[in-house]
């Protein structure tokens, strides 16, 4: 294997949604793709299609990349993998909220102690690799339901105007609940930080709202614009939590893969992101509803239960910082990606007649 450009790159949790899009896009580059994978995604049962291996397989064959089958929780298979690296993804976690409130202790070890792996390995190396961590909105916790809303039509939106573009990278992240996941990920993220500053690594904590797109195999628990989506075309009744006013910004995953490519292809130093659709792009439950009621051209009704834990009424990154450092900003709107989504899922889900 050896891609045109030459540059080397690992990228963890390869056979999830987001680091197999990673992957297709360096090799497509013609980086030496390295994508680690211990495929340990829970199944989302019932769309016709194994989900667990689905991007993995999507992945086989592919020129410039080498799948390896492990876990970042096994160090010496880490060290190995990055001693040649120029660039790290590290896209593996574990990533439900709801997981993460049953099994605490799995998701530290996946989520911290598998970060934590990931960072030694790249400062062994010796190599200034350039590390992209894919953190998340929930490190700022119940901070933001601190934020008065307001309610009108069919969303909820901030009603201090401090945040009318949303929340920025400066925004509280102590003194409040996050749960497990999110305090997990908090851990990891300020281990990311820390090495890019102590160490010499350039690091980018990405803390990212919704990401969606083709090949995402939603469930109640993540990925909830795939998951509308899909029950929506698979006829599957849905179970709006709380008022399904609820707000977040979306981003289209190939936006989010040119992100982290601007951070790795700049010179620009360690940082922190809030990598999402920011306040142009954004969407509440009940809106995702009214377009695929457009599109499908049939009433969707869906149940309602009380209001999940942690959850936000309403999150939007303010992504003015990753547009002027990264010189990046999302070009899918919402509309058109949840279109694409749809498109993707009717062409390779199966149907029933
Ligand atoms: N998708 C989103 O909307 C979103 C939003 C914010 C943050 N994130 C973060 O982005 C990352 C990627 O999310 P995703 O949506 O692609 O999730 P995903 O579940 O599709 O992918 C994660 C992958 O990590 C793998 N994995 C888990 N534990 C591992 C281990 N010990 N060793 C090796 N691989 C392991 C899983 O098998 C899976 O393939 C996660 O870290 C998640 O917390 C995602």
């Amino acid at each position: 294997m050896s891609g045109k450009d030459g540059r080397n790159i690992v990228i963890t949790g390869g056979a999830g949604f987001v680091g197999s899009h990673a992957a297709e896009y360096y090799a497509g580059k013609g980086w030496n793709v390295i994508a680690l994978d211990n495929l340990s995604r829970p199944p989302v049962r019932g769309f016709g299609i194994n989900t667990k291996t689905y991007n993995w397989n999507y992945l086989k064959g592919m020129e410039n990349i080498r799948l390896v089958r492990g876990s970042v929780l096994q160090q010496k298979t880490v060290d190995e993998l990055v001693s040649e690296a120029d660039a790290v993804i590290h896209t593996a976690g574990q990533v439900a909220v709801t997981t993460s409130l049953e099994d605490p202790a799995g998701d530290f070890n996946t989520n911290v102690r598998g970060t934590f792996n990931v960072l030694e390995a790249c400062r062994k190396s010796g190599n200034n690799v350039s590390v992209v961590f894919c953190s998340t909105n929930k490190v700022y916790g119940e901070n933001v339901n601190s934020i008065p809303v307001k309610s009108s039509g069919l969303r909820y939106s901030f009603s201090d105007s401090r945040y009318s573009k949303g929340i920025p990278e400066s925004f509280p992240v102590d003194s409040c609940k996050h749960s497990p996941y999110g305090a997990s990920k908090l851990s990891a993220d300020i281990y990311v930080q820390e090495y890019g500053k102590t160490y010499d690594l350039r690091t980018a904590c990405c803390r990212m709202s919704c990401i969606y797109g083709d090949r995402q195999f939603g469930s109640e628990d993540q990925g909830w614009v795939a998951h509308f989506v899909i029950s929506a075309l698979l006829g599957r009744k849905l179970t709006i939590y709380g008022d399904g006013k609820q707000v977040r910004d979306v981003l289209y995953v190939d936006d989010l893969v040119r992100a982290y490519d601007s951070f790795i292809e700049s010179k620009i130093p360690s940082g922190v992101f809030n990598i999402g659709g920011g306040h142009r792009n954004t969407m509440s439950l009940l809106e995702l509803l009214g377009l695929l009621e457009k599109r499908l051209k049939s009433r969707i009704e869906p149940d309602y239960g009380d209001w999940r834990n942690s959850d936000q009424k309403v999150y939007v990154s303010d992504i003015s910082l990753a547009a002027r450092k990264l010189k990046w900003k999302p070009g899918v709107g919402v509309e058109q990606g949840v279109y694409r989504l749809l498109d993707w899922a009717s062409k390779t889900l199966r149907v029933p007649a």
